[in-house]
C-alpha cells in the first residue's frame, strides 16, 4: 500500500515498536491516531512527531473489548476513515508454565490476541465496503515456534497467525491487505513490562532484549514490507533463523531452542 497521507491507527504507540512506527510514519505526512493506556506518554510521543498537528491521542485498554466500538467511532472522528490499523500493543511473559497462574495466560491472551482481533472486527466492515485497507499485526518469531518462559505469549502469537492467515484468505477478494510481522529481539521495554508468574511486572531489561536490534530499524523494515504488501515478514537477528531451522529439521530446532537462554 502506498502509505503517503493515509490515516493510521497504531496501538501500543506509547513505547518501543509502536512509538518508533509513529515517528517514522509521521515523516510520510500520515494522519496518526496514537493509542495505549498511558495518555501522558502518548502526548510526549505526539510532540516527537514531524507533524504533531496530524496526530491524535486516543486512550485504549486492549483488555476492555466493551469499549472498542466507542473507541473506533472516536478514532474516525479525528481524520475520517481508518486506512490502516496497526495491531501492535502487547505484553510478554517471563514465567514457566508450571509456576504461572491461569490468570497470567488469560491476561496475555486478552491483550495480545483478543485486543488485536477485537479492534480488527471494528475496522473490517468499512474496509470491506471500500475495498481498501491494510491491517498490520505485530506477532513474533515465537508465533512460529515455542520458547521457554513464553508459553502463553508464544501461544497468543501462534493464535494471531491462525486468525490473520485465515483472514488474508477471506479478504483477498476485497483487496484488503494484511501484513503479519514476526520480530525477533528488538531493543524495547518489553522485558521490563513482561508479566511474571503472579502477573506482576518482570521489571528487568533482559540481556537478550538489550542486545536486540533498535526499534527504529524494526519500524523502517515494517513500513518497507507494508509498502510491498508482504503477507509475512521476519525482522531480527539469528533468532529469526530458528523458524527456518524448525521447518527444515524439527529435531535440530528442539536441540538448539531447549539450550538457548530464555532471558
Ligand atoms: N521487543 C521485542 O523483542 C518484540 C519481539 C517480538 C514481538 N514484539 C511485539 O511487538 C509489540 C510491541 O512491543 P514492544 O517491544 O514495543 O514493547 P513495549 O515497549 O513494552 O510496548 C508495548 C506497548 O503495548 C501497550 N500495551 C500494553 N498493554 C496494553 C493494554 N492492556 N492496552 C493497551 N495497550 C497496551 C503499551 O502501552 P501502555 O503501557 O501505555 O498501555 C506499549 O505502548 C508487542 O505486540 C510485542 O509482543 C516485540
Amino acid at each position: 500500500m502506498n502509505l503517503k497521507g493515509k490515516t493510521i491507527w497504531i496501538t501500543g504507540a506509547s513505547s518501543g515498536i509502536g512509538e518508533a512506527l509513529a515517528i517514522e510514519l509521521s515523516k510520510n505526512e500520515n494522519n496518526l491516531i496514537l493509542s495505549a493506556r498511558r495518555t501522558d506518554v502518548l502526548s510526549e510521543v505526539k510532540e516527537k512527531l514531524k507533524y504533531p498537528e496530524r496526530a491524535a491521542v486516543l486512550q485504549l485498554d486492549l483488555t476492555d473489548s466493551s469499549s472498542f466500538l466507542e473507541k473506533y467511532e472516536k478514532a474516525k472522528s479525528f481524520f475520517g476513515s481508518i486506512d490502516v490499523l496497526v495491531n501492535n500493543g502487547g505484553i510478554s511473559q517471563r514465567a514457566f508454565a508450571h509456576e504461572a497462574s491461569l490468570d497470567v495466560d488469560r491476561k496475555v491472551f486478552e491483550v495480545n490476541y483478543f485486543g488485536a482481533i477485537g479492534l480488527t472486527k471494528m475496522v473490517l466492515p468499512e474496509m470491506m465496503s471500500r475495498k481498501s485497507g491494510h491491517i498490520i499485526v505485530i506477532s513474533s518469531v515465537v508465533g512460529k515456534f515455542g520458547f521457554p518462559m513464553r508459553t502463553a505469549y508464544s501461544a497468543s502469537k501462534h493464535a494471531l497467525h491462525g486468525f490473520f492467515e485465515s483472514l488474508q484468505l477471506e479478504q483477498a477478494k476485497n483487496n484488503l491487505n494484511i501484513t503479519i510481522v514476526c520480530p525477533g529481539r528488538i531493543k524495547t521495554n518489553i522485558s521490563l513490562n513482561a508479566i511474571d508468574k503472579d502477573g506482576k511486572k518482570h521489571g528487568v531489561m533482559d540481556p537478550g532484549q538489550a542486545g536486540g536490534i533498535p526499534a527504529d530499524v524494526c519500524a523502517k523494515r515494517i513500513i518497507s514490507a507494508v509498502k510491498k504488501n508482504k503477507r509475512e515478514v521476519f525482522i531480527g537477528g539469528m533468532e529469526a533463523l530458528l523458524a527456518f531451522i524448525k521447518r527444515l529439521s524439527p529435531a535440530m530446532f528442539h536441540f538448539i531452542a531447549s539450550r538457548v537462554n530464555p532471558t
